[in-house]
């Protein structure tokens, strides 16, 4: 059994290596990102399973428009398949679904969907499922910003009283556990605008594995690494060791 003291509450993950997954079989793109989306399937369960309190997604960041529209078409219709396909699962996990980033920019029909399984899910009282669609880090400051200097502009709040905790009340995932893993596969370290305040003190693990190929035991292995972590989080060792002995 693993000690659930040693266990992430909140894990991040970047879905990377899609593309070059399918490219290593001569398949098209698209390819990888359907095997993804099985992957995505897995690992939610398992984390549910394992206690898990937040899992955050990287399904499409804002620089992905980047990509051939074609691309970008296919992805979003395959996250509306996704979302249609595994709701009920979700739900009967007690699931609670939340989508971030900008859905403004998103298609009306995928933003509906959205609407409809986030409001199914939302009193369910199980592992918290962010998934991150046209997210980006420096979007989300920038429009906590951008709230709170309407808050003041309006009266509701003095601009002096604005601290690290204000601004952390308008972020996208306000309210769940600070984030402890980040994991990213597909073998680049770096993490293309994902919650980049989020992550100020979160364990870095990156993986060659490219998503498709992620499974339950690979997430066990990225565990177990967090498990040897030693967070100071700027104090020193002895102060740790006190605190926990
Ligand atoms: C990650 O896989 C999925 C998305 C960004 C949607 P990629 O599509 O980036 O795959 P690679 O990095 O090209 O292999
Ligand atoms: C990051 O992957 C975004 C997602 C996984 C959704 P990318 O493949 O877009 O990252 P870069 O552009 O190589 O940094
Ligand atoms: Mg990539």
């Amino acid at each position: 059994m693993r000690d659930k003291l040693q266990l992430p509450r909140h894990v991040a993950i970047i879905m990377d290596g899609n593309g070059r997954w399918a490219k290593a079989r001569k398949k098209p793109r698209f390819f990888g990102h359907k095997q993804g989306v099985k992957t995505v399937r897995r690992t939610v369960e398992y984390a549910a399973k394992i206690g898990i309190d937040s899992l955050t997604l990287y399904a499409f960041s804002s620089e992905n428009w980047r990509r051939p529209e074609a691309e970008v078409k296919l992805l979003f219709e395959l996250l509306s398949l996704s979302i249609s396909e595994q709701l009920a699962d979700l739900h009967k996990n007690n699931i609670k679904l939340n989508v971030i980033g900008d859905q403004a920019a998103l298609p009306v029909r995928l933003t509906k969907k959205i609407t409809r399984a986030t409001e199914l899910t939302q009193n369910n009282t199980g592992m918290q499922l962010n998934i991150a669609l046209n997210y980006g880090a420096h979007w989300e400051i920038a429009n906590a910003a951008k709230e709170l200097a309407l808050a003041c502009v309006n009266g509701e709040m003095d601009a002096n009283t604005i601290d690290e905790n204000t601004l952390e009340a308008h972020l996208s995932t306000t309210g769940q556990a600070e984030l402890d893993l980040m994991i990213r596969t597909g073998g680049e370290h770096r993490l293309s605008n994902f919650l980049l305040w989020q992550a100020a003190y979160a364990e870095l693990y990156f993986t060659d594995t490219y998503w498709p190929d992620f499974n339950e035991a690979q997430l066990d292995d990225a565990l177990a690494w967090f498990a040897t972590r030693k967070r100071r989080f700027g104090k020193i060792d002895e102060q740790i060791t006190a605190r926990t002995g």
